[in-house]
């Protein structure tokens, strides 16, 4: 399983590269908005030096023109190697996306569909060919709807159909979700930068460090103790 990181800060990206943690980032215009990141191009370029040639990083596409998604898809895939193209399911209105999908799909762009709130959305964006299909898990349950069980469902009907789109987890609320999306199959959880401190930290386990410290200084006492009343 793979975790992406769920953010477009330079600095977040960097620090949990760093920690040997992460295997990719995802992006929207909401998160690129809120981290100040306005120049998408300039953004990404910076997003994908950092995390070298391998690493997938989404950028999503804006806008309701379908051929005017298929001329930006192929524009962010010129970018970098490792630029996943991120399209939407459907338009503001419902108008299928699928086609923008195929046709960069088969033009050997990798495209991540995003915005998946059911079984049947993954169902077709694996079908058109997507590399990667978004399950929106806080936005699914905020319809009343259990993800683990669209997650699992989805992942059951990719393996046993042999297709390679690989499940990403998204829209994650909170730590608990984490587990939940893994149990469930997702292959990739997308987690926004403040709940990997949460994931890592435990009081408890700060408690057992600090004892294991001052047991390990208890015996240097001991040491340097017995070597002094030995001279
Ligand atoms: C990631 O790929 C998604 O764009 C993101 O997780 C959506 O999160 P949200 O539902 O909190 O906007």
């Amino acid at each position: 399983m793979q975790i992406f990181i769920d953010s477009a800060n330079y600095d977040e990206i960097e620090h949990w590269l760093a920690q040997g943690v992460i295997d990719g980032v995802t992006t929207n215009p909401s998160i690129m908005f809120k981290d100040g990141v306005y120049d998408l191009e300039a953004g990404a370029h910076r997003i994908c030096k950092i995390m070298g040639d391998k690493r997938p990083v989404s950028v999503e596409v804006a806008g309701n023109d379908l051929d005017d998604m298929i001329c930006q898809g192929r524009k962010f895939a010129s970018w970098a190697p490792n630029i996943v193209v991120k399209i939407p399911i459907v338009t503001e209105s419902g108008e299928s996306c699928l086609g923008v999908i195929n046709a960069l799909s088969r033009e050997g762009i990798a495209v991540n569909a995003t915005a998946l709130l059911s079984f049947n959305q993954a169902m077709l964006a694996a079908k058109a060919g997507a590399m990667f299909v978004s399950l929106f898990y806080g936005r699914i349950a905020d319809e009343g709807n259990d993800p683990t069980v669209v997650i699992r469902n989805v992942r059951h009907w990719l393996d046993e159909w042999a297709y390679a789109a690989r499940i990403i987890a998204g829209s994650i609320r909170a730590v608990y979700d984490l587990q939940g999306a893994a149990l469930a199959g997702a292959h990739v959880l997308t987690i926004p930068p403040q709940f990997l401190p949460k994931m890592l930290d435990h009081k408890y386990t700060r408690d057992t460090v600090r004892q294991f410290n001052s047991d390990s200084a208890k015996a240097l006492e001991q040491i340097a103790i017995k070597t002094a009343t030995a001279t």
